[in-house]
């Protein structure tokens, strides 16, 4: 008898809890970004033509690599302050919507607030930089901290991996200009206009989007269009106003900057430090010794080749890091 008294008093309220408070649409808030308008699918669209998006490498989920390359991962290290997750993470996804963005926390649209905005402190030189909304990526896309790490005109340097390395993600090393061994030589050590940029990699990277190929959340300059490569330069355009005299300009830089590159791995592999294939020529049972310089020659190499922007990044400081290694060897 009691039993069917109680019921409905607690039936009732849970009722008004699923429908949200009295008086208000529940799906208010929600149709802010669920609506009839394409933001949300364009983005999506070019989100998905994006490295980010394919996530070839979100198997990478344990705890040392997963705050770069598992958006869960990047979501626990940016609330612990920590570069290490707690575990390896289950069930990885790759970098989304729910990386960069708050999405689904408030459910209204102050959830496209970015994730962090926060000055970054590098790992490998303990610097801090701050480049506004640049300060997302450059969480993850700066170098890691070779082991050893070697120092200029220091003691010598046992290598024991052929992965030995600042990784694959150099640019806000290089943005910043910092991280190399700074070799004497003939070349000087300066950095380019494009180092310190209000909102850094996002002005360039994330400029409007041409369709889904190119800016926007593709993250892409350079693209393919009609069997060739062609760039989008909006991002571009505040500073350079010729888009032939850019073209050439971005053209030569490359080709510089491939060449020296060339000719540093030439040197390089003439003193057993790469093999033939210029991978790094030690294993833990052969590893290599180097003076603390030629490590650091090696380890100039491949901050510029794992950059990626052929120089464009940092001309000045590519130029002197590769030009004053070459010199060195
Ligand atoms: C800030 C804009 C925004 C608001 C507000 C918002 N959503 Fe979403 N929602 C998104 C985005 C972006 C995705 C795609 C997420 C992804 O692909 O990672 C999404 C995905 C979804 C999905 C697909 C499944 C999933 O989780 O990916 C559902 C269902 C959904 N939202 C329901 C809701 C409901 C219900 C509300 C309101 C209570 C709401 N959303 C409010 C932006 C929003
Ligand atoms: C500080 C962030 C960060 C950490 C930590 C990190 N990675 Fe990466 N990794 C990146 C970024 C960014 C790229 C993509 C760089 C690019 O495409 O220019 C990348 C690329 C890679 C690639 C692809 C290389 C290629 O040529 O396609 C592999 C493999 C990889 N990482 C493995 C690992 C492993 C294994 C770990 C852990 C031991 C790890 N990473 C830790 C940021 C990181
Ligand atoms: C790698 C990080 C990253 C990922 C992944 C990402 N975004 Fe963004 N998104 C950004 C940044 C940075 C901006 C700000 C761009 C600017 O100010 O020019 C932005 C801006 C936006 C905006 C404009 C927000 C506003 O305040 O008007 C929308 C909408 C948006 N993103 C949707 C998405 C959706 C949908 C996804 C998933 C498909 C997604 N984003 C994934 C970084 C990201
Ligand atoms: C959570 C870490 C993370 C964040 C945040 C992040 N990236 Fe990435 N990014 C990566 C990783 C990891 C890869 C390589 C993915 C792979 O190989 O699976 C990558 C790939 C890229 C690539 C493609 C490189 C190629 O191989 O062609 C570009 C360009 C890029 N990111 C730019 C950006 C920009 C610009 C931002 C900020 C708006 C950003 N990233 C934010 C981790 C991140
Ligand atoms: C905030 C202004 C600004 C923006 C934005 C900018 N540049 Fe530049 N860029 C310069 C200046 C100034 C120079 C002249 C050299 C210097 O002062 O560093 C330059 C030089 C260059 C060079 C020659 C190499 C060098 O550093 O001397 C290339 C190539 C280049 N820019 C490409 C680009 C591309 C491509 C974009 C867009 C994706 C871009 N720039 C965006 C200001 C800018
Ligand atoms: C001044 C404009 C500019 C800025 C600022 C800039 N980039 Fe780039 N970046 C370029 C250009 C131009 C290229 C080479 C063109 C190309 O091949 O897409 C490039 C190439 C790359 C590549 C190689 C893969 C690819 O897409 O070709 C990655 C990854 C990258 N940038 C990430 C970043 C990150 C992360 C930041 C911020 C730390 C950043 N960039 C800042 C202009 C810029």
């Amino acid at each position: 008898m009691g039993i069917r008294f109680f019921l409905p008093a607690i039936t009732v309220p849970l009722l008004i809890a699923c429908e949200g408070p009295p008086g208000a649409d529940a799906n208010a808030t929600c149709t802010q970004c669920h609506n009839s308008g394409s933001l949300i699918v364009s983005a999506t669209e070019q989100w998905r033509t994006s490295i980010h998006a394919s996530g070839e490498n979100t198997d990478r989920n344990a705890t040392t690599c997963a705050m770069c390359h598992t958006s869960e991962g990047f979501r626990e290290c940016i609330t612990s302050g920590k570069t290490v997750t707690s575990a390896s993470i289950s069930n990885p996804s790759s970098i989304g919507c729910r990386t960069c963005h708050k999405i689904h926390e408030s459910y209204d649209t102050s959830d496209w607030e970015l994730r962090t905005k926060s000055p970054v402190q590098l790992m490998i030189t303990g610097e801090t930089l701050n480049q506004g909304k640049g300060n997302l990526c450059i969480n993850c896309h700066q170098p890691r901290i070779p082991d050893p790490l070697p120092i200029l005109n220091g003691s010598s340097v046992t290598i024991r991996s052929g992965y030995w390395g600042p990784h694959h993600s150099t640019q806000a090393s290089i943005i910043r200009g910092s991280g190399g061994m700074e070799l004497s030589g003939s070349e000087a050590y300066g950095n380019s206009s494009h180092t310190d940029l209000t909102n850094g990699c996002i002005t360039c990277h994330m400029a409007a989007a041409i369709g889904n190929k190119s800016g926007g959340h593709t993250m892409k300059i350079a693209y393919e269009s009609y069997g060739t490569t062609a760039y989008n330069f909006a991002g571009c355009k505040e500073c350079h106003n010729n888009t032939t005299e850019l073209t050439n300009l971005l053209d030569a830089v490359r080709s510089e900057t491939d060449s020296l590159l060339t000719q540093l791995a030439g040197k390089l592999r003439e003193q057993n430090i790469l093999t033939s294939n210029n991978q790094i020529n030690a294993t833990s049972n052969a590893p290599l010794e180097l003076s603390s310089n030629q490590a650091g020659a090696l380890l100039n190499y491949l901050l510029v080749k794992e950059d990626r922007s052929g120089g464009v990044h940092n001309y000045r400081y590519i130029k002197a890091l590769l030009k004053n290694s070459i010199e060195n060897l």
